[in-house]
Parts: C-alpha cells; structure tokens; sequence
C-alpha cells in the first residue's frame, strides 16, 4: 500500500498546542534540538500513529519472536506501547534526559522486557531484530552518517521484520540546517530497496508556532517489511 498526502494535516507532526508546562509546541525546540525542552511539550503524548499501525500488521502475521528497537526513543511513548503489547523492546537515545524520563515512566508494562542504550546515531551498533521503529529521529542523525546508520538498520531487521518511522522530505524547512539529514522521494525508494513498502504517506503543508513562526512540514511515514534472502519486490 502507497499513499501520498498533500497538505494534510496530521497529528502525528507535533505541531499544535503545548500539552504540558513546556510553553511553545514541540517542534519549536527540535528545531534546535532543545531535546529537554522537547521532551517536556510531548510529555504524556499517544503513540505513533506508525507504531501503531505496524504493531497491528505483526498482530495478523505473528512472529515467534517480538523483539524491537526503538532508534530516538526520546521519552518512550512507543516503547511504552510496544511494551504494553508484549514485545522485548531495546531503547536507543543520544540524549540522558530521554533516557531518564524513560525508566521513570509508570506506563512501562513488563519492565523486564525493556533495555536501554545512552548512544549516538553516529556511533550505534545495532543488534538484530524484528522491528527498527524509529518515529521522527533519523531526520536528526548527521548527514555524513547516514549511509552508514541506514545500511545497520537494513542489516539488523531480520527476514520478514518490519521499519517503521519517518524521513523527512527535501522540501521540509529543516533540510537548510547542515546537520539534518533529509531525502528526496525517488531517493527514499532506493532506500527502501531491500523492503516490500506497506506504507509510505507523504505529508506536505504549512505550519506555525504560536508567534507565527512558520514551519513547512515535508515529511514521509514509512511501514516496509524486509525481503526474505533472494526475494525482490
Ligand atoms: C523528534 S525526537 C523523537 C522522539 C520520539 N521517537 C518521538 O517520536 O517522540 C528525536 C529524538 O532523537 C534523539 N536524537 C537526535 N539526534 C540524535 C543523535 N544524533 N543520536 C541519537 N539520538 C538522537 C533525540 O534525543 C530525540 O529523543
């Protein structure tokens, strides 16, 4: 399933009212990577409508083993749901604070299945797995990494296992900061090689903060699930 959406607007892009103490909405301060600041204006948000939708496609074609990374986890709103629906989950963030904020959740289901790893993208090794879920974060990873970072990602989801997360877009007004890492649409497909695509909605529209600053969101929501050995799309 392909999907592209213009000028839509959807929850899942942070954009809109602060739901905590933080004063400004959430992509104001990932902007310039104020991840505490982050942290606290998406404190006690839903899951990713991503997550959510790829948890659902393992629940029809279950797999022996469920067991996943969460790549930027941040303060764990989709390790708390993969948690709650019985997966083992590994917790990867360059930040403490997402760290932190992470063990002191109350949300955490079984906390036996839940590791965590205090690394950058830059300097990660990932282990296998069944599902790499990063939502909204390896539009963070330096550009110079990022061949390196994506080739890991393919390599540690096993046969059959899924990506899901987001990249951004090259029209997104983030791709003029040097240290972003941003996609064209026909690049992402290369990208997505070695994957059967379930899902790759492209998100474009406008965006604003509470001053008026104005943000356009360019952004593409992905679900693949990886070839088996010798099996093209
Ligand atoms: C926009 S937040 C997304 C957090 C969470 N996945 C979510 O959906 O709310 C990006 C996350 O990536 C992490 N991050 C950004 N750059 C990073 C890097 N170079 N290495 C590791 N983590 C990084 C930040 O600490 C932050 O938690």
């Amino acid at each position: 399933m392909t999907n592209t959406t213009q000028n839509h607007e959807s929850t899942d892009t942070d954009l809109g009212t602060p739901q905590s103490s933080a004063p400004l909405p959430a992509f104001v301060y990932a902007t310039t990577r104020d991840w505490e600041g982050y942290f606290e204006a998406t404190k006690g948000r839903e899951p990713r409508q991503t997550l959510l939708d790829v948890l659902d496609t393992f629940d029809q074609d279950p797999l022996l083993q469920r067991c996943a990374i969460d790549l930027g986890c941040g303060e764990g709103r989709d390790t708390a749901e993969m948690l709650r629906r019985g997966w083992k989950v590994h917790a990867i963030d360059g930040h403490p604070d997402g760290i932190k904020r992470l063990i002191s959740r109350e949300d955490l289901g079984n906390p036996a299945n839940l590791t965590m790893q205090l690394a950058p993208f830059e300097a990660v090794e990932l282990p296998a797995c069944d599902l790499l879920n990063a939502s909204f974060s390896l539009p963070f990873c330096a550009p110079d990494h990022f061949d390196h970072l994506w080739a890991q990602i393919v390599e540690a989801i096993r046969p059959g296992g899924r990506f899901s997360g987001q990249l951004f877009g090259e029209r997104d007004s983030w791709a003029t900061i040097p240290d972003r890492s941003h996609h064209t649409r026909a690049r992402i497909e290369q990208l997505l090689e070695p994957f059967c695509i379930e899902q790759l909605k492209e998100e474009e529209r406008e965006g604003q903060d509470c001053d008026g600053i104005q943000k356009h969101w360019h952004v593409f929501h992905i679900i693949a699930r990886k070839h088996a050995p010798g099996q093209h799309s």
